[in-house]
């Protein structure tokens, strides 16, 4: 696709890579661009940066997990601001925890925001692409949507859900005239990036370096943008090597248990062996003058 002159929506705008996408997009000679996120005042920022560079800029604060909101809103923005040619499914978050002590409500958050909202946005913008027979539909997933490493399990799951969808909507959207194509850079030194525990020898890209490559592969045909040589390598590896992988995985890997659940374990663990104690000094029998209600009430602590 040819971007000069287009209209695109990008979510995730107001910082790290969506940031970096709509800065690439707007340097590259894009028309218009629309700019989703929460965050209010950062959208502002962004927005005053592009429109520097001459581009016509709508910021549109909202949440993607509230879908009532997402809907007026994009059916609005399409009124108003007319067709957009191209929508960059960006905003993610991502939680990191041993799968043990993990959170339900974080991976509620994960299917919420990286499935759910990219779910709403393509199906919004999507049909009305469709009816005009032309488009372009960017889903960001990660290189953790083709290798999965630990302490990533909840993350790593909405990002191979991401590849799935963005394949059957390419086959399914291919007759309305609409490309659909899966962006997967590696570790990127964003906001999301620094909230995490890094895995060893993985060397962060910059998000300008992940805009770059996106934008100069829209104008090719390809179906699922990789970025950067490791994330070639990885998956090279994960194709013919797939157990050699998961070794080198689980050594790079951060901790795969945490300090405090090292602790909680320890605890559990010592619990049970004083129990243990207890229990033995019980079946011994040599006790029946003790008051075997004291005992019951130790082994209960
Ligand atoms: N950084 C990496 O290493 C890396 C690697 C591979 C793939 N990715 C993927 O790249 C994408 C961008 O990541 P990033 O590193 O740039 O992360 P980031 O710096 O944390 O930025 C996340 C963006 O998503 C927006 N966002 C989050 N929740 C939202 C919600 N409920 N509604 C609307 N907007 C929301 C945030 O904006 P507000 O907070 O203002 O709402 C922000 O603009 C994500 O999909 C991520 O999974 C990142």
């Amino acid at each position: 696709m040819k971007i000069q002159g287009k209209t695109a929506l990008v979510t995730g705008a107001s910082r790290g890579i969506g940031r970096a996408i709509a800065l690439e997009l707007a340097q590259q000679g894009i028309r218009r661009l629309l700019l989703v996120a929460r965050n209010r005042q950062r959208l502002a920022e962004v927005a005053a940066e592009i429109e520097r560079q001459g581009v016509l800029v709508v910021t549109l604060v909202l949440d993607l997990t509230q879908i009532v909101g997402v809907n007026i809103a994009i059916a609005r923005a399409w009124r108003t601001y007319g067709p957009i040619d191209l929508l960059v499914n960006c905003a993610g978050v991502a939680h990191q925890a041993p799968f043990l002590e993990s959170k339900l409500q974080n991976l509620q958050e994960e299917i919420a925001t990286n499935l759910m909202g990219m779910y709403t946005m393509t199906r919004l913008i999507g049909r009305r692409m469709a009816a005009r027979h032309e488009g372009t539909i960017v889903n960001v997933s990660s290189l953790m949507g083709k290798v999965a490493a630990p302490t990533m399990a909840s993350y790593s799951a909405t990002k191979f859900g991401i590849v799935g969808f963005t394949q059957a909507l390419r086959g399914e959207l291919a007759r309305e005239n609409i490309r659909v194509i899966a962006l997967l850079p590696s570790l990127t030194d964003t906001d999301m990036a620094r909230g995490l525990h890094l895995f060893r020898w993985v060397l962060p890209m910059t998000p300008q370096q992940v805009a770059k490559v996106l934008v100069a592969k829209l104008e090719k045909n390809s179906s699922e943008i990789l970025v950067g040589w490791q994330s070639h390598l990885a998956v090279w590896f994960q194709r013919f090597f797939p157990s050699l992988l998961e070794k080198v995985l689980r050594i790079a890997a951060p901790l795969s248990r945490s300090k405090s659940f090292r602790e909680k374990q320890n605890r559990q663990q010592a619990t049970s062996n004083r129990k243990g104690f207890w229990r033995r000094v019980l079946d011994f029998g040599f006790l029946d003058l003790v008051d075997k209600r004291l005992i019951k009430g130790l082994i209960k602590l």
